[in-house]
């Protein structure tokens, strides 16, 4: 699996599975364990999808090493507005079934997110977290945090498809040193009828034999974001991991660039209600 290096050296896969919306139980445990057997060594989880004790058990039951995989979670927002960073990171690591995560992130830019974060920095240093970062945090909300953290955050994963390309944030981002990861990459529920169904990526697949899925991944990844397809389908799971064996024209990237429409189909992070 091809990796890159994030701002603390630690090495991340490009490609993860996402599970937002995969059912707690076999649904997951099934779906992290295809995942696994198929070559993917990432996956991405929140304690708000409510899967965690699955993702843990489909690891244990692929029979490959913790150590080998690389495995996200994500603090949610009550309890960084109750203050309860420490407790709920480890109630997290009880359900994953494990002493550490690759990745943790602040789910989304609530108050009290500069406290949790420095509550996150103190178990980077004791060694329970080998990278911090944040999610749906756009520059402002990166501006302030700037004010008061010690690390630099290694990831900020937000939103983004062909339909919403959020380049901007990414381009600042990334000038800044922070990875990036997109969620909903295929454009969630609501892409799944039109991106994929988008004419000039249907003709692009067509050039290269290759599904809309897969030229959308392709896409990601050649603007140098960490991408997590969400599938719960042993035969989607592998077809988004068959990505590394083609490549975009510059023309081709241009005309997928062109397709943006700023068009969300999750909340903006100055304006959610939960
Ligand atoms: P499913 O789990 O039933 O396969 P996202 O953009 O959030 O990653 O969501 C992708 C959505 O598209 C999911 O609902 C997923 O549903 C579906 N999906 C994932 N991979 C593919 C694929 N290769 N082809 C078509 N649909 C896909």
């Amino acid at each position: 699996m091809n990796q890159i290096k994030l701002n603390n050296g630690v090495d991340i896969p490009v490609l993860g599975l996402g599970v937002f919306r995969s059912k707690d139980g076999e649904e997951t445990i099934d779906a992290v364990k295809w995942a696994l057997e198929a070559g993917y060594r990432h996956i991405d989880t929140a304690k708000v999808y409510g899967n965690e004790v699955s993702v843990g058990q489909g690891i244990k039951e692929s029979g490959i090493d913790r150590k080998d995989i690389f495995i996200t979670t994500k603090l949610w927002n009550d309890d960084i507005r109750s203050h309860r960073t420490l407790e709920a990171f480890n109630e997290s690591l009880e359900k994953l079934d494990t002493d550490y995560v690759d990745l943790y992130l602040i789910h989304w830019p609530v108050d009290f997110r500069a406290e949790a974060y420095a509550e996150m920095e103190k178990l980077y240093e004791a060694g329970k977290i080998r990278a911090i970062g944040v999610s749906n945090f756009h520059k402002h909300h990166l501006q302030e945090l700037e004010k008061t953290y010690h690390i630099v955050p290694a990831i900020n994963q937000i939103e983004s498809n062909p339909y919403f390309s959020n380049q901007e944030l990414i381009d600042y981002c990334l000038e800044k040193g922070i990875a990036v990861e997109v969620w909903s990459p295929l454009g969630g529920l609501k892409g799944h009828d039109g991106i994929l169904e988008d004419e000039t990526i249907k003709k692009i697949a067509k050039a290269h034999d290759k599904t809309p899925a897969q030229v959308v991944i392709r896409w990601h990844l050649q603007r140098g974001v960490i991408v997590l397809p969400k599938s719960v389908h042993q035969s989607r799971i592998n077809e988004n991991l068959d990505v590394f064996n083609f490549k975009l024209t510059d023309e081709e990237m241009a005309l997928m660039n062109g397709l943006n429409r700023n068009q969300r189909v999750g909340s903006d992070p100055d304006n959610f209600t939960f």
